[in-house]
């Protein structure tokens, strides 16, 4: 095990995103009580997901990640988890396909519920209350009530995901196929509840509210209580990197995370923007390739795109989305990096967040159908369209050696 860690040793480090939660004791009872809960994944699959995740580095496999920004308990129902299930398979039949290559699959479903926010406190028509930080946490209408943070929405995020992985685990042996769930590891109080002990392991200890746990752009700064957290737990684990990231930094947290340098421990997830990647992805490469860590490169098109439409809709442009991946593929290759995985928001909804596409969402129709709780996501038509641009320039089997 790490040395000088424990489940609960973020707790000496600085934790941001955090909420304030007005009744310590409520939140001590609630995490306590988590704590006696059955697991959400079992360990072994986060182990099998680590071997998976080694082969997309070793490139006899690629990764597709991809979901909601954040699920909500509005949102929840049978169908539309069907709908995102259906919408990554057919992404990775797609991308199979074209590549000889299995496709790991892992949703953002099943736990993706607390949020980062750039504000402490949103401010509207002169008031101001506590940011919505996903329905894990408060709720999204604008009320004094539904903005306090409750840890009583701990258990219905737990029921919700236990359900939906039922589901899921359902919808998968149906297809023959496997799904792993993943989410940013943001409420500690939470992710520290649902540790657990491998049962019969070397000391290893899972988080077990996912497979796949990350670290959010705004949560892994140097000093970070997210950081320390993962820094004990056996799973594989994703670091999202944005423009802000040194070569330093980056170096300083790989061998924070896995001084082991056991494949596939890390999942880098580069989210610097259409306009950025040119100049911010190359020097994170070299000091990867350089450190010699085992790395799976992963590009997240999303989140370094967001731009507010002028009818005040947060929105992403599909085009510089796909701007960001061909240039994504172009870097890895021009520096020698594998570049081994997709991170995605989309749903299975035909939601109107994105513009343009195929059948184009245009800034007129983003209020037609605009459901998102957090940041706009792909529809089916605009996912399944990536699928297929990913599909061309994602690397390919190797043919077996004679
Ligand atoms: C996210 O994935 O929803 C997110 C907040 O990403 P990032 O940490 O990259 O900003
Ligand atoms: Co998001």
């Amino acid at each position: 095990m790490a040395q000088n860690w424990s489940p609960a040793s973020w707790q000496q480090h600085e934790a941001r995103q955090q909420p304030v939660y007005a009744d310590k004791a409520a939140l001590d009872a609630a995490t306590q009580e988590l704590a006696s809960y059955p697991t959400l994944i079992e360990p072994a699959d986060a182990r099998k997901l680590k071997a998976a995740i080694a082969d997309a580095q070793a490139g006899r496999a690629f990764v597709l990640q991809g979901g909601d920004c954040a699920e909500s308990f509005a949102e929840f129902s049978p169908a539309n988890i069907d709908a995102s299930f259906r919408l990554i398979m057919d992404m990775a039949g797609i991308m199979a396909a074209r590549s000889g290559l299995p496709i790991v699959k892992i949703g953002r479903m099943a736990g993706q519920f607390a949020k980062p926010r750039s504000t402490e406190i949103e401010q509207k028509q002169g008031a101001g209350l506590p940011a919505y930080r996903g329905d894990i946490v408060n709720g999204i209408a604008f009320e004094e009530g539904s903005r306090a943070p409750d840890p009583a929405r701990m258990f219905r995020a737990y029921a919700q995901a236990y359900a939906t992985l039922a589901r899921l685990g359902d919808l998968a042996e149906a297809e023959g196929a496997d799904l792993y769930t993943s989410h940013e590891a943001l409420l500690l109080p939470w992710e520290q509840a649902l540790t657990r002990p491998e049962a019969e392991g070397a000391g290893r200890i899972y988080g077990t509210s996912a497979h796949l746990l990350w670290i959010g752009d705004r949560t892994r700064f140097p000093g970070s209580a997210h950081v320390e957290f993962a820094r004990g737990l056996a799973n594989p684990i994703g670091i999202k990197c944005g423009p802000s990231l040194d070569q330093a930094t980056l170096v300083t947290l790989l061998d924070t995370l896995n001084p082991a340098r056991e494949p596939g421990r890390i999942t880098l997830i580069s989210r610097m923007g259409a306009g950025r990647i040119g100049e911010a992805l190359p020097p994170l490469l070299r000091a990867v390739r350089q450190e010699g860590h085992p790395i799976l490169w992963s590009c997240d098109p999303m989140h370094g795109n967001t731009i507010k439409a002028a009818n005040g809709y947060k929105t992403r442009p599909f085009g510089t989305i796909l701007d960001e991946i061909r240039a994504f593929f172009e870097i890895c290759a021009a520096e020698g990096a594998h570049p081994g995985g997709v991170h995605v928001e989309m749903t299975g909804q035909n939601v109107t967040e994105c513009t343009g596409g195929a059948v184009p969402v245009t800034e007129q129709n983003l209020a037609d159908r605009y459901h998102t709780h957090c940041d706009p996501r792909l529809n089916p038509g605009q996912a399944l369209e990536l699928a297929h641009l990913v599909a061309d320039i994602m690397p390919r089997r190797k043919s077996q050696a004679a």
